[in-house]
């Protein structure tokens, strides 16, 4: 895209015809057009993985699936008891694999265990979690077929071929963030990204449900992580690739040291 900036091209990708669509009206365009110019897919590799998820359910079967996930084990009830049980679970996480490794006495303490509340509080962490996932995406993006015959742009989309959005081709969008490639977590807390631009768990009815679950992970993880330790990277320079999610060329190694009075 850098080297071509089309905002929408055909190509072939995992065997398939496939066109990419890049920027803020691509997404709008397949995030807000399933079941009716669009359905998602998914290479049959990942059927293979995932036979009966949410992911490979199209129509009234995913609908019902996502109600069921949304209104039970992801609701925001559910949600409010996790707090604590994930507070608990990431501090016998850390005390299980990385204590004995470092030695320290102090992580062995309980603690009081994190509320629903806390984590309303942690707006400046969640600021930069998000610069995170802006800059370097967990997911790549995701995948759509034309249900119909459609045109977009002015070219025309023929039925059965497969469709792509990605995540790359708007965090990095000068036009919608400023200094794209400065680290800046201030600035989710100026006014919200445009529609469409910010999409790590992408958008529209497939949207990533387990978004709200994931910020409590992230969130608890980080605020354990700060509690009771420094930590510099072995490899700062370390590479970064998709395989098919983001992940470190060598494990991401750290040097860890523990805050003398961590509780
Ligand atoms: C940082 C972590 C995560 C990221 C970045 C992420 C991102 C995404 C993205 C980009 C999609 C595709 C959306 C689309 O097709 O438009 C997706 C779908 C999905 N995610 Fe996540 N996800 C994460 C964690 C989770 C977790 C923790 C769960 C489960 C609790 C989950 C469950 C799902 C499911 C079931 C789908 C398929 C939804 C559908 O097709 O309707 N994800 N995710």
């Amino acid at each position: 895209m850098e080297k071509y900036d089309s905002r929408v091209f055909k190509t072939c990708l995992l065997g398939e015809d496939m066109i990419v669509f890049c920027g803020t009206a691509g997404h709008k365009l397949l995030f807000s057009n399933e079941n009716k110019l669009v359905r998602t897919w998914w290479p049959s590799s990942v059927g293979k993985l995932f036979k009966t998820c949410l992911l490979m359910k199209a129509g009234d079967d995913a609908k019902r699936m996502r109600r069921m996930m949304m209104m039970s084990f992801l609701s925001p009830n559910a949600l409010m008891k996790y707090v604590e049980r994930i507070d608990m679970i990431t501090q016998q996480h850390i005390a299980t694999y990385w204590e004995e490794q470092i030695g320290i006495a102090e992580s062995k303490e309980q603690g009081e265990l994190l509320k629903w509340e806390d984590i309303q509080k942690m707006k400046y962490t969640w600021n930069v979690a998000s610069e995170v996932m802006r800059l370097s995406p967990p997911a790549i993006g995701a995948f759509r077929e034309a249900l119909v015959d459609f045109t977009y742009s002015g070219y025309t989309i023929p039925k059965g071929w497969k469709l792509h959005w990605s995540t790359g081709s708007t965090h990095k969008d000068e036009t919608l963030f400023p200094n794209p490639e400065t680290f800046d977590a201030s600035r989710f807390e100026r006014e919200g990204a445009t529609p469409y631009s910010y999409v790590p768990f992408g958008g529209g009815p497939r949207m990533c449900p387990g978004y709200e679950f994931e910020r409590l992970l992230i969130l608890v993880f980080i605020h354990n992580m700060i509690k009771r330790f420094k930590w510099d990277l072995l490899i700062p320079d370390e590479k970064f690739g998709y395989d098919p999610m983001l992940s470190p060329s060598q494990g991401l190694p750290i040097r860890l040291q523990p805050h003398q009075c961590s509780t």
